[in-house]
């Protein structure tokens, strides 16, 4: 369904994305975990269009996306939904036009149509009775759902999830992530999720990918990222301080050691 081949992304000198490959398949869910700053949201933010990498394909549906003008990548964004890390709600709207904004800008189903929609998009997410109330009077929790509930607003085939459950207390964070499992499963979204959260990615996932400072350092089932013997796989899915992965990463020949396996 997506195919991310030998893309390249900088911002100056920090390398996001290193000639990766990576494929996402239709109808299940994948995790992308990796550390802060190891270049995730960019990945996710280039697969919905949201700026082009500085080289390689990102193919969508048969289609290269990074080659699309505006007018079709608009099209295509249809059947994309994304939940942004920080959930990127528009702070003069309320819930209810929050919720709306997708149908209203790419729609012309009448206010009824919309009306009926964006009740059961809420109900979905498990949120009642707030359509009147602003985003700053929402709770974490219900900022994500609010956010998911826009980004499943249109029934899109795929979802991306930017840290959905980042904040969120364990309760709340296993609502969200029980919510992208029943998407997938019952509704057959493909979901694509970016996650810090190693053990509710083993739990969710079809499949994990972990992504260290621009490259794929391990690819496969969780059952597979559990049962690795790979040292910085290991330490990943530990959260261990020691071990082949440095705590703090500002060196970027340190970083190229370690991929390398120089260390
Ligand atoms: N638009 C931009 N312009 C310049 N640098 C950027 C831009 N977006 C991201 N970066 C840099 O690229 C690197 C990767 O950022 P990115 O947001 O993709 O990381 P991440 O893996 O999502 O991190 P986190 O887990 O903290 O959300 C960071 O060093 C960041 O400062
Ligand atoms: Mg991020």
């Amino acid at each position: 369904m997506i195919k991310v081949e030998n893309l390249y992304n900088t911002f100056g000198h920090i390398e996001t994305a290193k000639n990766i490959y990576c494929h996402f398949e239709q109808k299940k869910v994948t995790c992308i975990l990796g550390g802060s700053g190891s270049g995730k949201s960019t990945l996710l933010k280039q697969m919905v269009g949201l700026g082009k990498p500085t080289s390689g394909k990102i193919i969508f549906d048969g289609q290269d996306i990074t080659t699309l003008n505006r007018k079709d990548m608009y099209k295509l964004r249809k059947k994309m939904g994304m939940l942004f890390q920080g959930s990127a709600l528009f702070n003069s709207l309320n819930i209810y036009e929050n919720v709306a904004f997708p149908l209203r800008e790419h729609t012309d189903l009448s206010d009824n149509v919309i009306n009926t929609i964006i009740k059961i998009k809420l109900e979905m997410v498990g949120l009642r009775g707030v359509e009147h109330l602003m985003p700053s009077q929402l709770s974490g929790g219900m900022t994500k759902r609010v956010g998911l509930a826009r980004a499943i607003v249109m029934d899109p085939k795929v979802v991306f999830y930017d840290e959905p459950t980042s904040g969120l207390d364990p309760i709340a964070a296993g609502v969200i992530d029980k919510l992208i499992k029943d998407l997938n499963l019952k509704l057959g979204v493909t979901s694509i999720v970016v996650s810090h959260d190693v053990d509710a990615a083993l739990k969710i996932a079809d499949k994990i990918i972990i992504l260290f400072y621009g490259d794929i350092i391990a690819e496969g089932t969780p059952e597979e990222i559990r049962n690795s013997d790979d040292p910085k796989v290991i330490q990943f899915i530990n959260g261990s301080p020691d071990g082949p992965i440095p705590f703090k990463m500002t060196d970027k020949d340190f970083i190229e050691d370690i991929l390398d396996e120089k260390i």
